[in-house]
């Protein structure tokens, strides 16, 4: 297994083709080839097939295989739906963004593959309430894509029809989880629902749903193009790929980057990110923004993959890299992440609610001056409630935070509690 660095094979393989989002560009560039020999040379189960032996994990946090999650859509139960996930809330994620605005057509093209696989004619592509700019571009895309007949009915004379509708939220985090997310697209409460079942049983209206994140799809016209082996050379055996990774925080060059999976966290932040600003000190990494667990200058050299970002004690999540170095103070770093989860908790669940509004409180409380021992206990008292009790992940998201932010940086609680 080879490590190609800095690449731009995958993702980013346009990014030096000027308006690679005129349709007219993106075509000369190899673009909606890969839709063209799926539909006319390919069945739907060689597209999932291609997929799943390309070993392409979910971008939006979980990374669970995509071509799985397509398997389990029944081919018996009728309409079935793709919903993109756009939602991008997470402090730090700044990806599908660029995604949909620089290279709208390669992300559309893997929208259609993963229709065509499923056997869906419609799709809803989900988006943060504020990328309305982005969703403009976006729209612009499809428009093209209709008059060039690589959307609507019977896509380039062929039996399969597909219709994408753009939907824009209202701006909340919690509607990037996936049944939140489906209950806002539905016109009811952006707030998670049970499960089971899940949406590939039961989702947008009860019918079998695909969903899958924006990076997540794009990937899929060129694996489709290139095959599993080629898109196999990146990455590891088990993270095979590569991945954009959003890197901000105190470090010279923020920005996103894509790299096959698999490089130290030391090689982001010095070769992509242009070093530690003033050449500081790293204190600590927040490999998946506000939700990570909090890891140490000692893990520098831990590579960025699934696997060994779970080794050491984090996780790759959506691999949005924020930095802290020596002059950020860590409780004020982690009360900046407090106030947002407060904010952002959609209060269905007492843990989440009382949880997050106890916690800024406290830190609110520690900041002010007026904190003590018994305040930075009441913090670990906090999150052990919180612990695996909340009804969805954004809870749970909050406790690793807290936990190894008092872990990691002890003393600075000490030296602010009297
Ligand atoms: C609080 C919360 C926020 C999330 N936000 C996003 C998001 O903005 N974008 C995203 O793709 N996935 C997000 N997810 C993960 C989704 O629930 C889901 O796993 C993902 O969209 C599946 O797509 P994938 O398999 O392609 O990664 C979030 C999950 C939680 C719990």
């Amino acid at each position: 297994m080879t490590n190609k660095l800095l690449s731009k094979h995958v993702l980013f393989r346009h990014r030096d083709v000027e308006n690679i989002g005129d349709i007219k560009i993106y075509v000369a560039n190899d673009g909606y080839k890969a839709m063209e020999r799926a539909l006319k040379q390919l069945k739907p189960l060689d597209i999932t097939n291609e997929v799943k032996a390309a070993g392409l994990r979910g971008r939006g946090g979980a990374g669970f295989p995509a071509g799985v999650k397509w398997g389990f859509i029944p081919q018996n139960i009728s309409p079935r739906y793709i919903v993109v996930n756009g939602d991008e809330s997470e402090p730090g994620t700044f990806k599908d963004r660029e995604i949909m605005e620089s290279n709208p057509h390669q992300f559309i093209e893997g929208v259609i593959l993963c229709a065509y696989a499923v056997g869906a004619e419609t799709a809803y592509i989900y988006g943060r309430g504020e990328f309305k700019s982005t969703f403009r571009i976006l729209q612009q895309a499809v428009d093209e894509a209709y008059r060039q007949g690589f959307l609507g009915q019977n896509i380039l004379g062929t039996n399969f029809s597909l219709n994408i509708y753009l939907h824009l939220g209202a701006g909340a985090y919690v509607c990037g989880e996936e049944t939140a997310l489906l209950n806002s697209l539905e016109g009811v409460m952006g707030q998670p629902r049970s499960r089971p079942p899940f949406p590939a049983v039961a989702g947008l209206y009860a019918k079998p749903t695909v969903i899958n994140n924006v990076e997540t799809l794009t990937n899929v016209p060129p694996i489709i193009l290139n095959g599993a082996s080629w898109y196999r050379q990146f990455g590891t055996e088990k993270s095979p790929g590569t991945k954009i990774f959003s890197l901000s925080g105190r470090v010279n060059k923020p920005g996103n980057y894509e790299l096959p999976l698999g490089l130290p966290i030391r090689y982001l932040i010095e070769e992509c990110g242009g070093g530690v600003i003033e050449g500081k000190a790293v204190k600590g990494i927040l490999p998946s923004g506000a939700s990570s667990s909090i890891i140490g200058a000692d893990k520098l050299d831990v590579t960025m993959d699934y696997e060994a970002m779970a080794a050491a004690g984090t996780m790759l999540g959506s691999a949005s890299f924020i930095i802290l170095d020596e002059t950020i103070n860590a409780v004020w770093a982690a009360e900046k992440n407090i106030k947002f989860f407060k904010h952002e908790s959609c209060g269905k669940c007492s843990p989440c609610r009382e949880g997050t509004h106890w916690l800024k409180a406290v830190y609110h409380k520690l900041q002010d001056g007026r904190g003590t021992m018994e305040d930075v206990a009441m913090l670990t008292n906090i999150i052990d409630q919180m612990d695996g009790n909340c009804f969805c992940l954004l809870g749970e998201f909050v406790v690793p935070g807290v936990r190894t932010s008092l872990a990691l940086f002890k003393a600075e609680y000490e030296a602010l509690a009297k």
